[in-house]
């Protein structure tokens, strides 16, 4: 059985839904960080794929996706030995976990989760999945005992459900779950749009021109950059109020080269706006491109499969254990 080392002894929990595009901003602003954590702490992560279909998915493309997204955290730098990388689907007890959690959950509580009421307002025809979706993230949390949950803000009344859950599950049935606590996340470098760079870079932008995903080619992400938004001042100067696309190129290079802001600006001064770019580009393809150069070795592997396999075991295991203790103190059992 896999171990984690000794060295480190809290453990965190981050699913991460299979939405097939991962961004230069979702890179430095989230990956990054998780990729620092992993030497903190015992972490699992997993590809929430049952949380993916709770809206409509193309069947094809979700399974692309998923397979896509392990291979690219792996060649980002999400470390297997240190990490348990699984995918939600290929473990069914965070299923039979939520459905015994749905009923242990007031209806009342589930309406009033933010993030339910406002995709449910936009349109009118959602899934029963898409109102207890919050019950199969407990599950997944409250399957493995961690210690910390780590979240943006927006999944934050999420991960205090599955605190309620698991205490009134608790108080009811004799001590089954650990608490987990929040983990809010800082929110990392933002990277803005390159087109808008008063916007942050997103997956669903209108104009694929501002948007860096980590599986574009070399051309073009060359000429993104090089077609970046900027001002007419010909000066390479940090200042996010007065030149947001100047500072957003420069935090990009802080982010992938080390250097601080002041450290690039003296190396840029009295530079024209073409250099600077030339070198933001080369700065951005050569992280970029050593990160394809992993994922294609991966993606087709036999060795991803290993890792799949031996960590859907793992964590088959462990929320196996889970199941059964829940069933007996629920009484479930011949
Ligand atoms: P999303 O792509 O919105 O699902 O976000 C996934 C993670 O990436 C979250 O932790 C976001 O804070 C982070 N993230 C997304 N876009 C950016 C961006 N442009 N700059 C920095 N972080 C980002
Ligand atoms: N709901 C989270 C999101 O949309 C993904 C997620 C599913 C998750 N299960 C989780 C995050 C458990 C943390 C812990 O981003």
């Amino acid at each position: 059985m896999k171990e984690f080392s000794e060295k480190v002894t809290k453990s965190i929990l981050t699913g991460i839904q299979p939405s097939g595009v991962i961004t230069l901003g979702n890179y430095i602003g989230a990956i990054k960080q998780m990729v620092r954590m992993q030497d903190e702490f015992k972490s699992y992560i997993f590809i929430a794929d049952m949380h993916a279909i709770t809206v409509p998915q193309d069947p094809v493309k979700l399974h692309e996706n998923i397979r896509s997204l392990v291979a690219l955290y792996l060649a980002c730098g999400i470390d297997p030995d240190k990490n348990i990388i699984f995918i939600q689907s290929e473990n069914e007890y965070h299923a039979n976990i939520s459905w015994l959690l749905e009923c242990n959950t007031p209806f009342g509580e589930l309406s009033r989760m933010t993030q339910f009421k406002d995709k449910s307002s936009k349109n009118v025809n959602f899934y029963a999945g898409l109102f207890t979706y919050p019950v199969l993230m407990a599950a997944d949390i409250l399957a493995y005992d961690v210690d910390y949950v780590p979240v943006g803000i927006d999944q934050k009344q999420h991960v205090e459900l599955a605190r309620n859950i698991a205490e009134r599950f608790n108080k009811k049935y004799g001590d089954t779950f650990k608490i987990p606590d929040v983990y809010i996340t800082k929110e990392g470098t933002k990277v803005t749009d390159l087109v808008d760079p008063t916007k942050k870079m997103s997956k669903s932008s209108e104009n694929p021109k501002g948007t860096i995903r980590l599986l574009d080619d070399e051309a073009s992400i060359r000429k993104k950059i090089m077609g970046a938004t900027t001002d007419s001042d010909c000066l390479i100067k940090y200042d996010p109020d007065n030149k947001p696309g100047i500072s957003n190129l420069i935090n990009i290079c802080v982010a992938l080269t080390g250097k601080t802001a002041s450290e690039i600006e003296q190396e840029f001064t009295g530079k024209n706006y073409g250099e600077f770019k030339k070198y933001v580009a080369d700065v951005v393809t050569e992280e970029i491109l050593g990160i394809q150069k992993r994922y294609h070795e991966i993606i087709n592997s036999d060795e991803l499969d290993k890792i799949l396999d031996e960590n859907a075991c793992v964590t088959r295991e462990i929320a196996k254990n889970k199941f059964m203790l829940m069933k007996h103190k629920m009484g479930l059992y011949k």
